[in-house]
């Protein structure tokens, strides 16, 4: 691995030109990271691969840092390393070297039980974590301490409590204590605004990274780089030119052993409350004054603000056929693994737009992205307008790429017309870059105190407004889900929303990865 260094230096590395418009605070000081929930899925899935990501990179060097994990769960630390060692390396192609990290990186894990309601088990993580910053000889008062709420949100505010009353980093010479939390933040705009009241009460806003792994996307964080950092959308991106504009999230696969959680919440609080809302926000909103993470996030509440109430005639549901021969989901549940809903903007840019976002489990493909589909072209003396209509496609995963439908002289003798593309696929130009996983990106950005990635209460306040009277009709039974095959596009309902509301479908013409090509 790559030796020490500060956090700052190490990321700028990664960028020609570091792109940063925010007061950093200054990293000293030793760092403990504490993931809570540590006997979980997350956490061994994502959070601690993260960790081992940035420690790789030099990110998290073991001179300042060390990495704790509490849960109520009896296990040692030999066997916490043990749970999470085979998800550190994807593949079986482990080098010596990488063997070697592995290695080296369990070694900085600590592991603490205790329950997540009462003082002992948090003071005696205090207690490790201050023998950790002890013996670092960290300099009173300059410790970080980072905790990471890998948990259900039902324990979050009496974690929140403890760690306020018996963990706190003595933070007064560039020393803090930051928590992240994990979605679902809330099922609703009253439950969430209340958890927001009780965590509030405990922390600072400046202080709690409410995270959302979409916004940790290479091509999310593209977004704003497209849109203002080109002329050439400029003067497009309005409603003079762009007709609709979809955002789409498919899996091809069901609830996959989380059917209890899943049936809770369902597919709008799952993916389109959260994530698709936040992308909707990107390709949404206005100009920033600038980077500022509170300018960004300024105008992403506005355009929120602007979202006009959801009419049910343009939600279609749907729930997969077996869906419910889960033995942790109820027989008769009204829950959707589907919907398609469409929210439209009461402002000067967009107003007659619809953005369509659809969501959906067990589908015949697994992809994510957003479609912007443009008008016509007035006087067609081509006459090929049948053939399709300009598109930009940004496909966030997989195969990341981005690529504008385009109508262009078919190649030959003959003056005929055929859809074609501009294409930018990550893979084919950036051959030598590893796309970081979007958990290793925002856990660096919690380090180094950018919130631009992470979302502000007033932006989830506004996020729990546009859906939660849709969601009390769906909880009430009112609308009610469609069923359709595992491996289908859906319900067919949910194509005849999309044509009714101006999408036109391109006929005979598939975009192929060119990495598929050759
Ligand atoms: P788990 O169900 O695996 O829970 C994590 C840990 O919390 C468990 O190991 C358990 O530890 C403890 N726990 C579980 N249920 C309870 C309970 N009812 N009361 C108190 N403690 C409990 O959750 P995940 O790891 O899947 O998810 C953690 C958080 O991350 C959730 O908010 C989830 O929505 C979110 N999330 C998860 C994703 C995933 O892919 N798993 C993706 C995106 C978000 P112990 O018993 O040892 O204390
Ligand atoms: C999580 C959802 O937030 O995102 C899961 O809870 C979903 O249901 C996952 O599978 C999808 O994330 P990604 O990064 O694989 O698109």
């Amino acid at each position: 691995m790559g030796s020490g260094g500060w956090c700052i230096e190490k990321r700028s590395s990664f960028r020609h030109e570091p792109m940063k418009d925010f007061e950093s605070v200054s990293e000293i000081g030793c760092l403990s990271v504490i993931v809570l929930g540590a006997s979980g899925d997350l956490a061994k899935k994502k959070t601690f691969p993260a960790l081992f990501h940035l420690y790789r990179q030099g990110f998290l060097p073991s001179s300042e840092v060390h990495i704790f994990g509490y849960a109520r769960t009896k296990i040692s630390d030999e066997e916490l390393r043990k749970r999470i060692r085979g998800y550190l390396v994807h593949g079986n192609s482990a080098s010596p070297e990488l063997s070697e990290d592995v290695s080296k990186f369990l070694q900085l894990i600590k592991y603490v039980s205790g329950s997540y309601d009462s003082e002992e088990g948090f003071r005696l993580l205090d207690k490790e974590i201050s023998a950790h910053e002890f013996s670092k000889g960290s300099a009173e008062g300059s410790s970080r301490r980072l905790f990471y709420l890998a948990l259900p949100p039902s324990v979050y505010p009496s974690v929140c409590k403890m760690i306020r009353h018996c963990c706190m980093s003595k933070s007064d010479v560039g020393g803090w204590t930051r928590i992240v939390v994990e979605k679902p933040f809330g099922r609703d705009l009253d439950t969430a605004e209340q958890l927001s009241t009780q965590i509030g009460e405990l922390f600072d806003e400046t202080q709690i990274y409410r995270i959302d792994h979409y916004l940790g996307k290479e091509l999310v964080q593209n977004l704003l780089v497209l849109r203002f950092a080109n002329r050439l959308f400029l003067p497009l991106w309005n409603r003079d030119n762009i007709d609709n504009v979809q955002i789409v999230f498919r899996e091809d696969f069901g609830t996959d052993g989380r059917g209890g959680y899943f049936d809770e919440y369902g597919i709008i609080r799952d993916i389109i409350q959260n994530h698709l809302l936040q992308v909707f926000c990107l390709v949404a909103m206005e100009k920033p004054v600038s980077l500022k993470p509170e300018h960004i996030r300024d105008e992403k509440v506005k355009v929120l603000q602007s979202v006009l109430p959801i009419k049910d005639e343009e939600v279609v549901l749907g729930q997969y056929e077996g869906y419910r021969d889960d033995p942790t989901v109820p027989d008769h549940s009204n829950t959707p693994t589907f919907a398609t809903a469409i929210l439209r903007i009461h402002n000067e840019r967009w107003e007659g737009v619809p953005f369509i976002l659809k969501a959906g489990k067990a589908l015949n493909s697994r992809k994510a992205e957003i479609r912007v589909q443009f008008k016509d072209v007035p006087g067609d003396i081509y006459k090929c307008q049948r053939q399709g209509r300009n598109e930009f496609v940004i496909r966030l995963q997989p195969s990341e790429a981005i690529y504008m439908k385009l109508t262009v002289k078919q190649p030959g003798l003959e003056m005929s017309t055929v859809q074609s593309e501009l294409d930018l696929s990550y893979r084919q130009r950036y051959q030598d870059v590893t796309i970081p996983e979007a958990y290793e990106r925002l856990i660096l950005d919690t380090i180094r105190g950018d919130q631009q990635h992470f979302v502000r209460r007033d932006e989830l306040k506004a996020a729990w407004e546009i859906f939660t009277p849709l969601l009390h009709r769906i909880d009430d039974g009112k609308l009610k889900p469609i069923p359709y095959k595992p491996g289908s596009r859906g319900p067919a309902e949910a194509d005849e929303l999309l044509e009714k509301s101006g999408y036109v479908q391109t006929h005979g013409y598939i975009w192929i990865p060119p990495t598929l090509l050759f």
